[in-house]
């Protein structure tokens, strides 16, 4: 099979396509014919084993895997003994932020992770860009008690976090104001934004407002700066940990102050996610935003194209 390739951590230029044998399925296991898999930022955090932390959970000295990747779609071949939720030719997908090499044309999984079957009336490459944004997105604003009729902003909203952010706002009836380049106004109003504003031209944090909710899903803003825009007891949620880690220290104190708080939520649960986002596709209340598609062969230019912060939503590899 080909496979994405590495055996250290460090930027694209470590990576390569190889051949290696197809991977054998173990008890509790299913193998999967990978069909397209999403490039995304967690992606290029374990790539490179920034931060740190990540090292932990994907390898101390070396990636666990040689091939990146954490998402996937495509068709189950073969299933280990005793898995009992899913049979070869099921159409599946799934996610683990803490990588699963799925950059690859087989991989195995355990039926008990992150997989379900695709979501009714979606191809291969828009399910898995309904998987990390998304997850994050969920991770993110459930920590937050929001009603029907409150108000938002998200920064970034062309963002894969902040376009499924987006969505989910308005799943919940929020009034929001999303943050980007004039030219993907139109993107943003489709998926619910009420109102716009031009990050090129102008700042967000001097537009008077009283939002309930002000979601960085970029994390180019402070706690301070937009401290005026929120009301009351109202949520500032950043997507970094902002200069010198400064949201995990306001995340603690914050809310013993009473008043607005930072939450800096640890995204938990990637099974819940997507089962969440199944139900809200099939419902048509989410939509996947896909950007550019790569061959497994670019598989360097996908990630440098992440890493230019630029990407519209998703970036797609394809394992056809
Ligand atoms: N905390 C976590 O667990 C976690 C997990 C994953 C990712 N992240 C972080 O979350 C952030 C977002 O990742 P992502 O994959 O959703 O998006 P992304 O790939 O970083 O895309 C950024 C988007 O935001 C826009 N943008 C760039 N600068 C902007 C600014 N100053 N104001 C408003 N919009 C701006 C860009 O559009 P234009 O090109 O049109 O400017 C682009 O569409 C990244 O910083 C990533 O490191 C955090």
């Amino acid at each position: 099979m080909r496979t994405a390739y590495r055996t250290e951590y460090g930027p694209p230029e470590v990576l390569s396509v190889r051949e290696l044998p197809k991977p054998t399925v173990a008890p509790g296991e299913v193998l999967i014919r990978v069909r397209a898999a999403s490039v995304n930022r967690t992606d290029s955090g374990i790539l490179r084993g920034k931060p740190w932390v990540f090292r932990f959970f994907c390898g101390l000295w070396r990636p666990k895997f040689v091939a990146t990747g954490s998402d996937f779609a495509g068709d189950v071949e073969a299933v280990g003994a005793g898995v009992t939720r899913f049979s070869p030719g099921d159409r599946v997908w799934g996610f683990d932020d803490n990588s699963l090499g799925s950059h690859a044309e087989y991989m195995t999984f355990h039926e008990d992770n992150a997989i379900l079957t695709l979501p009714e009336g979606l191809t291969y490459e828009e399910a898995v860009a309904c998987t990390e944004g998304a997850h994050y997105a969920i991770n993110f604003i459930n920590k937050v008690s929001l009603r029907a009729g409150q108000t938002a902003l998200v920064n970034g909203g062309t963002g894969a976090i902040g376009s499924a952010a987006i969505q989910l706002l308005k799943h919940h009836g929020v009034a929001v104001t999303a943050v980007c380049a004039a030219e993907h106004f139109g993107l943003v109003e489709s998926l619910g934004a009420s109102r716009v504003i031009d990050y090129q031209t102008d700042d967000f944090t001097r537009h008077p407002a009283s939002y309930d909710l002000v979601f960085d899903a970029v994390g180019k803003s402070t706690f301070g700066q937009c401290k005026p825009l929120l009301a009351e007891r109202g949520v500032y949620i950043s997507s970094e940990l902002g200069p010198g880690g400064q949201n995990l220290l306001l995340a603690a104190v914050t809310p013993l102050l009473g008043g607005k708080r930072v939450r800096f939520p640890i995204p938990l649960d990637p099974k819940g996610s997507l089962t969440l986002i199944k139900c809200l596709v099939e419902q048509k209340e989410f939509r996947p935003v896909i950007d550019r598609r790569f061959p497994l062969e670019q598989i360097q230019e996908a990630f440098r194209y992440v890493e230019s912060g630029q990407k519209i939503g998703n970036v797609i590899l394809t394992l056809d």
